[in-house]
């Protein structure tokens, strides 16, 4: 496949915004916990992970890894991650948190709209803000399909599409609906940052069902009401009253 064309926008930006990402990225790295999202919403609460101990031994891919500490979670769950990511600032972070936790595994530069593996080889696959809102959902869920086995699951958590419709090109997220959800897909926010890829839940099921999936949960997080953090686009006051992130878990069929 030939390198969509988004990506060399997507890469120059991440490379920019790695430097940001690094403490927090540090941060995840060093946590006992698992959490998700912004809202460090914990799994223990959700459940989208399912079952801890089923990790062991499995064969896990990570599509946009970014500094790569949900695949170190799942090392230390006891699997055997591989993370893809594109941004060559973002996997040399990644690859200085392995050093320093000692926790290694295979990264791989590239990109989740054509992975280089073949067909069914992993259990589980996993994109926390990775390929989930940065990759054509059109290709990378296809291929996402593709490299799981009969059985095997996705996991991906994204902006909630009603965040989407709410949030202006800058500043935080309104009680207005502010855009068209009929058609959206690609959504470029303004001419400064890269654009992104926020499907609506009709056509995601859709796209996720043509693939071969099972639809088995959607999570969507509810911030608590107090929690302050360092994105500029939401706030607690509104994520609190509307979703603002989601959590896909879906199946890959077994026939
Ligand atoms: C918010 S970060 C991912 C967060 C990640 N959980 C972490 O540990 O940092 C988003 C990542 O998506 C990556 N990305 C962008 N476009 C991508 C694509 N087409 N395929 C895979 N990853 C992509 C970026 O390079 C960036 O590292």
């Amino acid at each position: 496949m030939t390198e969509p064309d988004y990506l060399a926008r997507t890469r120059t930006a991440w490379g920019e915004y790695s430097k940001s990402f690094f403490e927090p990225g540090r941060r995840a790295w060093a946590s006992e916990e698992i959490t998700w999202g912004i809202w460090d919403a914990k799994e223990s609460d959700l459940c989208a992970l399912g079952d801890l101990s089923q990790y062991r031994g499995m064969k896990t891919i990570e599509l946009g890894c970014g500094t790569g500490y949900v695949s170190a979670w799942l090392a230390k769950l006891g699997a055997e991650p591989v993370g893809i990511d594109p941004t060559p600032e973002q996997l040399a972070n990644a690859r200085l948190f392995q050093k320093e936790f000692g926790i290694e595994f295979p990264l791989i530069e590239g990109y989740a709209e054509s992975v280089p593996f073949p067909d069914e080889s992993f259990d589980f696959a996993i994109s926390e803000y990775g390929a989930a809102i940065w990759a054509d959902p059109y290709a990378w869920i296809p291929e996402a399909a593709r490299l799981l086995k009969p059985g095997g699951r996705l996991v991906f958590l994204r902006n909630h599409p009603i965040a989407v419709l709410c949030t202006p090109e800058k500043g935080l997220a309104t009680p207005t609906l502010l855009r068209d959800y009929f058609g959206m897909n690609r959504v470029e926010w303004n001419a400064d940052e890269p654009e992104e890829f926020h499907l609506p839940h009709g056509p995601m099921i859709d796209l996720l069902r043509d693939c071969g999936f099972e639809i088995e949960k959607l999570i969507e997080i509810q911030a608590p009401t107090d929690k302050v953090i360092r994105y500029e686009y939401i706030d607690a006051a509104w994520a609190s009253r509307w979703p603002s992130e989601e959590i896909w878990v879906v199946r890959k069929r077994n026939s």
